[in-house]
């Protein structure tokens, strides 16, 4: 099977997961967009979607699905998302596509998390991935050394020749070389640094479910 066939797999398996008359979360990516036109399809009344990012907003827009702001919404039933890494706790590095803030802005909101990924997500450590970093930009060159001085190295994310920016406004970095041993110390202290707006790493927002999709079929593991 390829990874696509796998995302559409779990993007499929995740309608169980909708509570019938309640909202959803939904995050963003490539997965994520497989959960989208599957939702589009299901025949389970919701009130509507939460979304996590305009490119996710567009997609259901344009399929028909009802999005509201999560200012109109006081809990979410569940969130649904993908991840860049998920370990054995359900501690997840996200960002990949960017949304990372909103992503745990959202899913903060959701009595449950259910983590759609392909088996090339699991990691025993989290930090094969490079850590996505929102930051507003003066701060950008100082987190960069602290990251440098933890071991790592950092670069600013780049989009078509310039530094990309986020639907927040801000830039983002990726941090390589990280072995993120206590994801829940990491993402306290980083956080905190002056200039960090989210930290890609998901351990106080991790997964309560993660739908893997592997070549046996789709796994479900519960933190
Ligand atoms: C976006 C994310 C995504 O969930 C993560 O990057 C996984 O994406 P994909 O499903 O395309 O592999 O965190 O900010």
């Amino acid at each position: 099977m390829t990874q696509d066939e796998l995302k559409a797999k779990v993007g499929l398996a995740a309608l169980e997961y909708l509570v019938p008359n309640e909202w959803v979360g939904v995050g963003t990516g490539s997965t994520v967009n497989k959960f989208i036109d599957a939702l589009a399809a299901s025949t389970t009344p919701i009130k509507g979607a939460v979304s996590s990012s305009q490119a996710s907003t567009q997609r259901m827009l344009a399929l028909g699905i009802k999005v509201v702001d999560l200012q109109q919404v006081e809990r979410l039933a569940v969130y649904i998302d993908g991840a860049d890494e998920i370990d054995g706790h359900g501690f997840m590095v996200k960002g990949g596509g960017a949304a990372l803030t909103r992503e745990k802005i959202v899913a903060a909101q959701a009595d449950q998390f259910v983590c759609i990924a392909d088996a090339s997500k699991k990691v025993s450590v989290l930090g094969r991935f490079p850590l996505p970093v929102e930051v507003i930009p003066m701060a950008a060159p100082e987190i960069m050394r602290r990251f440098v001085a933890m071991g790592g190295s950092a670069m600013l994310r780049m989009k078509d020749g310039h530094a990309l920016v986020t639907d927040n406004g801000q830039h983002l970095l990726d941090i390589q070389g990280l072995h993120i041993h206590d994801p829940l110390a990491f993402e306290n202290q980083v956080s905190q640094w002056p200039g960090v707006v989210t930290v890609g790493v998901f351990a106080h927002q991790r997964a309560h479910v993660c739908l893997l999709g592997t070549e046996a079929g789709v796994e479900t593991i519960r933190y």
